[in-house]
């Protein structure tokens, strides 16, 4: 049992608190369901990217999915080894490529034509050869929501299959590529398997018509994508998930790279935050709180369910409210129509399910310095960033304000 109300009195709030033993259940289940085939887990760092989650990861023995060298930075930092590294991303720039070129990672996840070619230029330049992967769109109907879905030949991410295979041969006749992967992920929040199955039968095919032109690979990366629940979904079980796509490999020998997410870290975090009023407006009851879509965008940005615990000593009637924040949106909500017993000030509200893609879709809208966040290890707490002061929100302008 967490302690909240101890976690708010010390770190106060809003606050960002995760479980790092629940992140190793969840990371060794899923990495056991792997067993018998070469294996890598590559934490995606944009669920949750703070130094001491990806630590924490890079100890269990996980690599790293990036999207940015940003993140890529991170993952060194946290101590990530570079062949664990993987940078993926439909828009990155040449300064991004140059530097995972340097820093020697596993591989870049090459999302167009276009792109193959400026990283081929690059290590041209740099007198290197640059591993690669190929993103394939499978143009498969993941069946989440549609702006986390990426598998469609309408989103942008990744290439068609004839286009995917004119990369390989061009990469494969050149003197600084070496493609030794095929990346696939056709979205987040997956809760269906037979998208994903579909997905990687395609893939494995192509592995298969690359191996006919003499083009072996050496990584199967079927991206990341499991879902979890929030509310009461029915999730995809890691084993069955696994057992799907090695079911597609037979005869071939290939390392499964898997980019883990939310799976990892969503379940493993809670946002808390504290009642400062209840009001009403005719007939609809709000419980205004001190987190905002600031802090946890997810509600407002997708109309996301995050399951709402009041910790409060009130006994009264539970009834319908909105738990909305300080910003100056009508979109600043975490829930509607929420049933809640009257709050008093400082009462707690516990979000949950908040530890992949809260802390990091985070801003500073309105002047609002970012909440701190603590880890949870074997009951203790550590705080893992600190609370964003003012000083720290005008820190880049104030030498250039304008005289
Ligand atoms: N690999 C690639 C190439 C990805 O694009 C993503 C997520 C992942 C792995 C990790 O996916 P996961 O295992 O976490 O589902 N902000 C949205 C989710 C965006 C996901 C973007 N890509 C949300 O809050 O639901």
């Amino acid at each position: 049992m967490i302690n909240f109300k101890e976690l708010a009195s010390t770190y106060k709030t809003p606050l960002y608190i995760y479980d790092l033993n629940y992140m190793t259940k969840q990371y060794e289940e899923l990495k056991e369901a792997f067993k018998g085939r070469k294996s890598l887990m590559a934490y995606a760092i944009k669920s949750n990217s703070n130094l001491s989650i990806i630590k924490h990861f890079a100890d269990l023995g996980s690599g790293a999915d990036c999207v940015s060298i940003g993140e890529v930075r991170r993952a060194f930092l946290a101590g990530i080894p570079s062949y664990k590294i993987i940078f993926s991303g439909v828009g990155k720039s040449d300064d991004e490529i140059r530097e995972a070129i340097q820093k020697d990672i596993l591989y870049i996840n090459v999302e167009s034509e276009a792109e193959l070619g400026r990283v081929e230029l690059i290590a041209k330049e740099l007198g290197a050869t640059c591993r690669i992967s190929i993103r394939v769109n499978p143009n498969i109907d993941p069946l989440t929501h549609p702006y986390i879905s990426t598998g469609l030949h309408d989103n942008k991410f990744g290439v068609e299959i004839d286009t995917a295979k004119r990369m390989y041969i061009r990469a494969n006749n050149s003197e600084h590529l070496d493609p030794v992967g095929i990346h696939f992920h056709i979205g987040s929040q997956l809760t269906e398997l037979k998208p994903i199955y579909e997905s990687a039968e395609i893939v494995a095919d192509m592995v298969r018509s690359l191996q006919n032109i003499k083009i072996e690979l050496k990584f199967f990366d079927i991206g990341g994508g499991l879902g979890v629940k929030y509310k009461d979904e029915v999730t995809i079980k890691p084993y069955d998930y696994a057992q799907a796509i090695l079911g597609t490999l037979k005869g071939l020998d290939l390392t499964v790279v898997c980019e883990p997410g939310r799976f990892l870290t969503a379940n493993a975090g809670y946002f808390l935050t504290k009642v400062l009023y209840e009001k009403q407006n005719g007939a609809k009851r709000f419980v205004v709180v001190d987190g905002g879509m600031n802090d946890l965008l997810r509600p407002s940005l997708y109309k996301a369910y995050h399951k709402i615990e009041a910790i409060s000593q009130s006994r009264t009637d539970e009834s319908k409210a909105d738990v909305v924040g300080p910003v100056c949106e009508s979109g600043d909500f975490f829930a509607k129509d929420c049933l809640l017993p009257i709050l008093e000030h400082n009462d707690l509200l516990v979000v949950h399910s908040a530890g992949a893609y809260g802390f990091g879709m985070g801003s500073n809208y309105n002047t609002r310095g970012r909440s701190a966040e603590v880890a949870l290890k074997d009951g203790v707490a550590r705080l893992i960033r600190r609370r964003e002061e003012f000083e720290d929100l005008v820190a880049l302008e104030k030498e250039f304000l304008v005289k």
